[in-house]
């Protein structure tokens, strides 16, 4: 296997996108190329993540970007796996660029929602549980990580103002993000007086509906020779699955696909929880950030609670969670999540991470889930 590095990622405001999501994929596909130092021609492959390019009409949108970017010719695909679709196509794009098949990937995730109402983006959002137990019976996602969080605080009572927490952590670190959804710090009181979504979750324990688009260039060290920015190193680029329908599993104290996908990606890294410096991790919902931090290996089932009361990922704590906000307060623009968490690693270690910075930038982790955990990504970067 070739190294492979990402080289160029950029990203534009989530919230309400006045363009396409075509318009803005191919805008943001443009600034990651350009800031590689690489042109549109050197690309060889385009994976492209957009799930519900549907409601804008438009399918098939990889040869559209690709025309945009004056390189028609180039092949394309979308890739969809949920909220994880574009570290699944970063995964993809690893995969062709180590593997030697290309020497340089874009890898390009979008998402238009602020058309639709949140029932009818609730409903869409829907599909990707399963429809013959779950969604026909009513489940949303709100409703699932709801259980789940019940399930969680039931082995582990805590209070509420544990997951309010997290929330007010990310807000904190959102307000900082110019790519951000809400530029807003929230305080403790704001979040116990949110209204009650889905019992235990608030309003700002939800992420939003949000619009977004994210891009990121993956080339091989030999291809670069001279990066114009400081490279992220691919150690691990690891992929998992596990039951979908929730009353199958086991127990639902986590989510079983981030266990397994985090042990492959530090076996492949070669590396320990313990060196990881940073995380970005699918905080869909805060809950999700609990069963992140112990699904991951970082903490110990039932105690992530108390690290995020006590500050330790907080962006000058011991171990930074979500410095770009997360999905809670950055957004979740569905498919363009997975590529944006690459766009703020990218910034921590190029020193654009402006009045957000992290203490430690040697490597990094970036954790996205689909679903309630059908599949999940874990990626883990380094410095050269
Ligand atoms: C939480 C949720 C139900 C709120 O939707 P809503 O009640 O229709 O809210 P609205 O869109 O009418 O917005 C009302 C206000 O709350 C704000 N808001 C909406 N969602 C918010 C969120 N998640 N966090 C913080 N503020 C939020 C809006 O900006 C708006 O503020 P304003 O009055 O200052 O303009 C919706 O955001 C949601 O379903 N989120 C989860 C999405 C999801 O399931 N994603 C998949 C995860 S796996």
């Amino acid at each position: 296997m070739r190294e492979a590095w990402v080289i160029g990622a950029a990203s534009n405001r989530f919230g309400k996108m006045p363009e396409t999501g075509r318009e803005a994929a191919t805008r943001v596909a443009l600034e990651a190329i350009r800031q590689s130092g690489l042109e549109p021609k050197d690309i060889g492959y385009t994976f492209v993540s957009n799930c519900f390019g549907l409601t804008e009409k438009q399918g098939h949108v990889g040869p559209l970007i690709n025309g945009g970017l004056g390189i028609p010719e180039v092949p394309s695909c979308t890739i969809e796996s949920a909220c994880s679709s574009s570290s699944a196509a970063l995964h993809e794009a690893f995969v062709h660029v180590a593997g030697g098949f290309t020497d340089a990937a874009l890898v390009v995730g979008v998402e238009k929602l602020s058309h639709l109402d949140t029932l009818t983006a609730t409903s869409y959002f829907a599909e990707a549980a399963d429809y013959a137990f779950e969604t026909k019976n009513g489940a949303t996602f709100p409703g699932l990580y709801a259980t789940l969080a019940n399930a969680y605080q039931k082995a582990y009572p805590m209070a509420p103002e544990v997951l309010g927490s997290v929330a007010i952590k990310n807000h904190a670190n959102a307000a900082r993000n110019p790519h951000a959804q809400f530029q807003k710090e929230i305080s403790m009181d704001t979040y116990l007086r949110s209204p009650m979504i889905a019992s235990p979750l608030r309003l700002y324990d939800c992420c939003p509906f949000s619009d977004g688009a994210a891009a990121v260039v993956v080339a091989a060290k030999e291809f670069v020779r001279h990066p114009v920015t400081e490279p992220l190193v691919i150690r691990a680029s690891a992929r998992s699955g596990s039951i979908t329908e929730m009353q199958d599993r086991p127990d639902l104290l986590g989510l079983p696909a981030t266990r397994t996908a985090a042990e492959k990606a530090f076996r492949q890294a070669g590396m320990e929880p313990k060196e990881i410096d940073f995380l970005e991790v699918h905080d869909c919902f805060t809950i999700a950030e609990l069963f992140a931090l112990e699904d991951l290996g970082f903490l110990p089932r039932g105690t992530a609670g108390r690290a995020e009361v006590e500050g330790v990922t907080a962006r000058d704590g011991k171990l930074p969670v979500n410095p770009s906000g997360g999905l809670k307060a950055k957004g979740h623009p569905v498919s363009a999540t997975g590529a944006s968490q690459v766009v703020e690693i990218f910034e921590q270690f190029n020193g654009l991470a402006k009045g957000r910075e992290v203490p430690r930038t040697e490597t990094a982790l970036a954790h996205n889930v689909g679903a309630t955990g059908g599949s999940c990504s874990v990626h883990i970067f380094s410095r050269r």
